[in-house]
C-alpha cells in the first residue's frame, strides 16, 4: 500500500518529534518509529541540556568549552550558532510542557558536567530525557496533522535507484522520495511517499557489547543514507561514557550521570585510591575522552573490571534529592550510594559523526534532511561536550523545519514508485544465523575498535567484519525482510564506517586514540 505525506519523519526522539511539531501546521506529517514512541535515546538522557541562562555565564564561555572539548575539529560557526540559539530553543521546550528544575528563587537549578567551566546544565532531576520525551509525545498526539506509526521499521529510503536508474556516489543529484516501511504487526512493507523526509534515527551504541544506548540504537538511518550513496563522515569519533554502572548481566548499561561528578563524586580504583590527578588537572571533571581513557588504563594496568565512583562524602539527603533514580536503581542493585562506592566502567554512549548536513540540516541527498545523533553537523568535532547533544538535536530540527517549510510548496510526490520487491525470498532458515552474527559484530567492535585502537586491531576488525558482511548480504538477498536482519545489516554497515574512517585518521585526537599514531597532526 502507498501512503502519501508532505513530511515523513523517521524517528521519535527529540529531533524527530520537535521537527514534526514545527512543520505540522504546513502539511501532513507521518512519524515512523520502530518501537513504541518513547523507546529512544532521548528518553534515557539523564544529565540534561546545556544552555547559557544566567548572568555568571556567557555565550563565549560555552563556545570556548565546546571548542576545547572538540580538540580542534569543531566548526566554529556551527558552535557559535548552536550556543547562541540554545536559550530560544529551551523556551520552545518549556512551551511544549517540559519542566526543568528551578531553585527557591525560580531560576533554573543548574548542574555542572565534565568540560564545562560553569554550571549550565538544565535538568529535570536525573531523568531529563524522560521528561522531554513525555512532553513531546503529548504535544504530538494533540496535533491533528501528525499521524504516528509505532512499530514501523524504515528499511530503505527511496531514490532514483528504485525507478531503475543507476545511482553512484558521483551522481550529481540524488533525490529522496520517501521510504519503504515494514509494519511489524502485519509484516507488510508499505511505500511511504513524501515531499520531504527527515532522518532522526539516533545513534549506534548497540554495535558495541557494552553500551548505555537502548537497543534501538543500531545506526539504521546512517546505514540507509550510506547505502543510498549519501555522505557520512567522522564515524571514528565514538564517545564512551566513563561511568556506566558495572553489571555484566544488564544491557543496556545503566548510566551514572556525569552530573554526579559535577556534584562532587570522585573516581577511585578498586583499592580506594584516587587516580584522575595523574591524567588531568581537572581530575574527575576532565572531558569524557580523557576520563574514559584514564579509567580504561587503570583497569587494564590493575586487571580490574571496573573502578568506583564515590559520592559517600556528600550529604545523603541532597544526593537522594538530586539523583533519585540513580539512588533507587543502585539500591535495587544492592548498593546504598550514600554509604557505598558505585562500581562503574566505560560504555559506548554517543556518536559524534554521522550523516553530513549543512546549516539547514540538509543531507547530500535532495529532499532528505537529518537531525540529532545520526548527523555530523560540525558541532562536536573530535569529542562532544556533555549535554550538548539534546541541544544540537533541537537546534538542527528547528533549522530543518524552517528550511523545509519554504521548500514544501515547490515539491510534488514522485509517481511510479514500485512496491518493495521481495521476489525469490523465503523466511530465514534459522534465527541463530542473525543473533550469532550480531554477537560477533559486538565482539569485534569492543575488542578492536574501542577506547584505544591500533593499526593491527583495526585491520583485524575490518577483516572479520568483511566476512560477516558477505554472509549477511547473501542472507538478506534470500530472506523475507525482517527487522532483525535489517538491523544486523545496519550494524555491520555502520561498524564498517567506524573502522574504515578510523583507519584513515593517522593521528590520535579527541575520542580516536591509536597507539601507532599517538600524536596529533598539525591542523
Ligand atoms: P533518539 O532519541 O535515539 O531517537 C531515535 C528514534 O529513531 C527512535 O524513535 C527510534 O525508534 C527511531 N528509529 C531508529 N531506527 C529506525 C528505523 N529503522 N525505523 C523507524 N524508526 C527508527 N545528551 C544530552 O545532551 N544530555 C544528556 O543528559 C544525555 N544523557 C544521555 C544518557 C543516556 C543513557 C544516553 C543513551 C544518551 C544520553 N544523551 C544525552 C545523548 C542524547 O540522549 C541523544 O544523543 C539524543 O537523545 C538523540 O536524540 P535523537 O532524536 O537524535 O535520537
Ligand atoms: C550524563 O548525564 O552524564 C550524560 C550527559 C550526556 O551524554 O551529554
Amino acid at each position: 500500500m502507498t501512503h502519501k505525506f508532505d513530511f515523513l519523519v523517521i524517528g521519535s526522539g527529540i529531533a524527530g518529534m520537535s521537527f514534526a511539531l514545527k512543520v505540522a501546521d504546513r502539511g501532513k506529517v507521518a512519524i515512523v518509529s520502530k518501537n513504541e514512541l518513547e523507546d529512544t535515546n532521548t528518553f534515557y538522557a539523564q544529565g540534561g541540556i546545556a544552555s547559557v541562562t544566567n548572568s555568571t555565564d556567557n555565550f563565549e564561555k560555552h563556545i570556548e568549552d565546546t571548542l576545547n572539548c572538540g580538540d580542534g575539529l569543531c566548526v566554529n560557526a556551527v558552535v557559535e550558532r548552536v550556543v547562541r540559539e540554545a536559550p530560544a530553543q529551551i523556551k520552545e521546550l518549556v512551551d511544549w510542557g517540559v519542566k526543568f528544575d528551578t531553585d527557591s528563587r525560580g531560576s533554573f537549578d543548574l548542574h555542572k558536567e565534565g568540560g564545562h567551566s560553569e554550571h549550565r546544565i538544565l535538568h529535570h532531576k536525573d531523568s531529563t530525557g524522560a521528561e522531554i520525551q513525555k512532553s513531546l509525545i503529548k504535544a504530538v498526539k494533540n496535533h491533528p496533522n501528525i499521524s504516528v506509526f509505532e512499530n514501523n521499521f524504515a528499511i530503505e529510503i527511496i531514490t532514483q535507484h528504485h525507478l531503475g536508474q543507476k545511482v553512484t556516489r558521483q551522481t550529481p543529484v540524488i533525490e529522496c522520495y520517501g521510504a519503504y516501511i515494514l509494519d511489524e504487526k502485519t509484516n507488510y512493507i508499505h511505500t511511504f511517499l513524501s515531499k520531504i523526509t527527515l532522518i532522526a534515527t539516533g545513534g549506534i551504541g548497540t554495535i558495541y557489547q557494552t553500551t548505555t544506548n537502548p537497543m534501538i540504537a543500531t545506526g539504521d538511518g546512517i546505514a540507509m543514507v550510506y547505502r543510498a550513496k549519501g555522505t557520512v563522515r567522522d564515524m571514528e569519533f565514538v564517545q564512551f561514557h566513563p561511568t556506566a554502572l558495572y553489571n555484566p548481566n544488564e544491557r543496556p548499561s545503566f548510566l551514572i550521570t556525569e552530573a554526579m561528578r559535577g556534584y562532587g563524586a570522585v573516581l577511585r580504583t578498586k583499592n580506594g585510591k584516587e587516580f584522575m590527578h595523574k591524567y588531568d588537572d581537572r581530575k574527575s571533571l576532565a572531558p569524557r575522552d580523557i576520563v574514559a581513557r584514564a579509567i580504561d588504563n587503570e583497569m587494564k594496568n590493575r586487571g580490574d573490571e571496573h573502578v568506583y565512583l564515590d559520592v559517600t562524602h556528600k550529604d545523603a539527603e541532597e544526593t537522594k534529592k538530586h539523583f533519585p533514580n540513580i539512588y533507587q536503581k543502585c539500591l535495587d542493585f544492592g548498593i546504598d550510594i550514600t554509604k557505598e562506592y558505585i562500581p562503574v566502567a566505560p560504555a559506548a554512549h554517543f556518536l559524534c559523526g554521522g550523516i553530513e548536513v549543512d546549516k539547514d540540516a540538509r543531507s547530500s541527498i535532495h529532499r532528505l534532511y537529518a537531525a540529532g545523533e545520526c548527523t555530523y553537523t560540525g558541532l562536536h568535532g573530535a569529542n562532544r561536550l556533555a549535554s550538548n547533544s539534546l541541544l544540537e538535536a533541537i537546534v538542527y530540527a528547528d533549522a530543518a523545519a524552517k528550511h523545509a517549510e519554504n521548500e514544501i510548496e515547490k515539491l510534488k510526490h514522485q509517481e511510479n514508485i514500485p512496491n518493495w520487491n521481495d521476489e525469490g525470498t523465503s523466511l530465514p532458515e534459522e534465527m541463530i544465523l542473525i543473533t550469532q552474527s550480531e554477537r560477533e559484530v559486538n565482539f569485534v567492535m569492543s575488542s578492536y575498535v574501542g577506547i584505544v585502537r591500533s593499526n593491527l586491531r583495526l585491520k583485524r576488525a575490518y577483516d572479520r567484519l568483511e566476512i560477516l558482511y558477505q554472509e549477511t548480504e547473501s542472507l538478506f538477498q534470500r530472506s523475507v525482510v525482517s527487522k532483525q536482519i535489517c538491523e544486523l545489516r545496519n550494524i555491520i554497515n555502520v561498524g564498517y564506517l567506524v573502522i574504515t574512517q578510523a583507519m584513515q585518521r593517522k593521528e590520535s585526537r579527541g575520542l580516536h586514540y591509536n597507539i601507532d599514531y599517538p600524536e596529533k597532526n598539525k591542523l
